[in-house]
């Protein structure tokens, strides 16, 4: 059975138990800032799970689409991958374990013909929040699932909630006997060793979790998950996702194309392309921070291993044309969107091709002086050096070293890392102590003007121009962002009309205490989120801007004078750099 069916199968089946299909949520959660992407098919309905009314009412099916970071650098192994889409069925306080267990057991041996001798069931073994689940395996043996064939486990494996807090509760989990040999006599579900898959979840939600206690919910909730692309390579007898019709025109072509095949690369590319086409489509856009630093690093760490493959990389067009058309029946917003997507794609493979070519030469340098010292250890000094300086991502420095026979260590770069945001986020503090005491009249002038110069560009060039570093002297102000043009005459005035035109109305300057993740779920714009400590001091001028910054800033924007752009040059590839003054 293909991906495609074995979807229309599920929500086919649902419907006719009472379910309603409704559409997938975006990757892109829409009130859970707490997340950067939808992880589960229940991230969406955690208001319904919680007790609110849903519009379609209280059974509900669909098929999620779902993308988990954690992994990253693990796909490329023959199970884990970063996008993946989940089928799922709900009850919001309807039905309960009997009903559910009994579709769940109907549906794998009916309608996917699972015979029952393969199928293993794991139930919650009880602990002081919660009994044992008795109650749940009776039902099992009940549609005929025999006593050796139920385990129990506890909270690690059997029960579910996403994140540390929230709707939360006991679970049973399916899991597909592959057939394999066993590892040893004590080879059972929850061993690792890929006899026993799991193949899905149903969480019996009736907990919510809350400052580490539990306390039930006013309704209960079924929540049940089933991983597309994993109950697909099963059922079609194959080892892994790859093998299935979702990755094999890809992988086949990549293989057509490389000249130094490698079958992990080529998983990254097929993955990686996927994952980022989707999240594309859903509107992210790559970038320093968040979901668009994810977007960016997978379309780099999908660049770094075409390179490896020795595939050109001007056959990247053509591959995301051959995606698109593997997956369009199941996506058609793919299809619908095949332009947009390229570019997005396309213009960071570039970005990322030039960093690449200055960085390699520098990472060939440290190479011959680590080989020529007899080491074989990449100091963690000059990986971070290379990022600082060269914008070579750590990851990469990783990857070039392996291939050259040099290691990294890499938790003692992540350490360093760390302290170096530390440092920095003092510094920011101490200059933000210093700060009115140490700055003229003249530069906290330049300072807002500099906030306001930032949001017109957005409006004048695109939402997409990002600050990339400022300096402040009293003559002047200076400002690099990110722009693939020199600014046009015309460009230049728009932007500088703007900042006059909202110097003239006069505008309040706010400045506010919050959270990291509320400011930036407020929309607030920063430079390196990574950098900034929990709480943050956010700086709103009017409706037209808002960042995340240390201040000082003036009261009203119209203390600020006549702004005029006096220059406009390159700074760097991809930077541009303003100079301007307040007359
Ligand atoms: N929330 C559970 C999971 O993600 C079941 O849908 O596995």
């Amino acid at each position: 059975m293909k991906a495609i069916e074995i979807r229309n199968k599920y929500l086919d089946f649902f419907e006719r138990h009472g379910h309603k299909v409704i559409p997938s949520a975006s990757l892109v959660p829409e009130n859970d800032p707490s997340v950067l992407f939808t992880t589960a098919g229940m991230q969406p309905l955690v208001p319904y799970l919680l007790g609110a009314k849903h519009p379609e009412g209280t059974r509900l099916t669909d098929y999620q689409k779902c993308l988990r970071t954690n992994d990253i650098e693990e796909v490329g192994d023959n199970r884990h991958l970063t996008y993946f889409e989940m089928l799922g069925n709900w009850s919001l306080g309807d039905y309960f374990k009997k009903e559910s267990i009994a579709m769940s057991f109907e549906f794998l041996t009916k309608e996917l013909n699972i015979p029952v001798d393969k199928i293993s069931v794991t139930c919650f073994a009880g602990d002081e929040d919660c009994p044992r689940d008795e109650e749940t395996a009776n039902y099992w043996k009940e549609q005929g699932i025999p006593e050796d064939h139920i385990y129990y486990y506890g909270k690690d494996d059997n029960w579910w909630i996403a994140g540390e807090e929230g709707p939360c509760g006991p679970d049973t989990e399916m899991f597909y006997d592959t057939g394999k040999e066993p590892c040893g006599p004590n080879c059972e579900p929850s061993c690792d060793c890929g006899k026993y898959v799991e193949i899905w979840n149903n969480v019996f939600m009736e907990y919510l979790k809350k400052d580490g206690k539990y306390t039930k919910l006013s309704q209960r909730n079924v929540d049940t998950g089933m991983g597309l692309e994993r109950i697909t390579f099963l059922l079609q007898g194959k080892e892994t996702p790859y093998d299935t019709e979702l990755f094999t025109p890809i992988m086949d072509k990549l293989k057509d194309l490389a000249k130094n095949d490698n079958i992990e690369s080529r998983r990254i590319v097929a993955e990686h392309l996927r994952a980022s086409m989707m999240i594309a489509v859903d509107g992210v856009r790559p970038s320093n921070i968040d979901r668009g630093y994810i977007l960016r690093r997978l379309i780099r760490r999908m660049t770094r291993h075409l390179n490896k493959l020795q595939i050109d990389l001007k056959e990247l067009d053509g591959l995301i044309d051959l995606d698109i058309d593997t997956l369009k029946d199941m996506y058609p917003e793919l299809a619908q969107n095949k332009e947009t997507i390229k570019e997005v794609i396309l213009t960071e493979k570039d970005k990322f091709m030039k960093t690449l070519m200055r960085g390699e030469k520098e990472f060939n340098k440290v190479m011959q002086k680590i080989k020529s010292e007899n080491l074989d250890i990449i100091d963690s000094n000059s990986v971070f050096k290379l990022y600082e300086t060269y914008g070579f991502p750590p990851e990469v420095t990783k990857d070039l070293a392996t291939e050259n026979g040099l290691k990294v260590n890499m938790d003692e770069v992540n350490e360093l890392f760390k302290k170096h945001q530390e440092k920095s986020k003092q510094g920011s503090d101490k200059k933000f102590k210093g700060g009115l005491a140490g700055n003229s009249s003249k530069e906290i002038q330049y300072h807002t003007a500099t906030h306001l110069l930032n949001a017109a560009l957005k409006i004048v060039i695109n939402k997409d121009v990002h600050q990339k570093g400022s300096n402040i002297t009293d003559e002047r102000m200076r400002f690099d962002f990110t722009c693939d043009h020199k600014l046009t005459d015309d460009e230049k005035k728009q932007a500088e009309d703007l900042v006059n035109k909202w110097i003239s109305q006069g505008l309040e300057v706010k400045c506010e205490k919050m959270n990291k993740n509320d400011a930036i779920k407020s929309g607030a714009e920063c430079m390196f989120i990574e950098k900034y400590p929990d709480e943050v001091t956010v700086y709103t001028i009017g409706d037209v801007s808002k960042e995340i910054c240390g201040g000082p800033h003036v009261k009203n924007t119209s203390e600020l004078g006549h702004f005029k752009i006096v220059k406009e040059e390159a700074s760097s590839a991809g930077v541009r750099r303003i100079k301007a003054i307040l007359e």
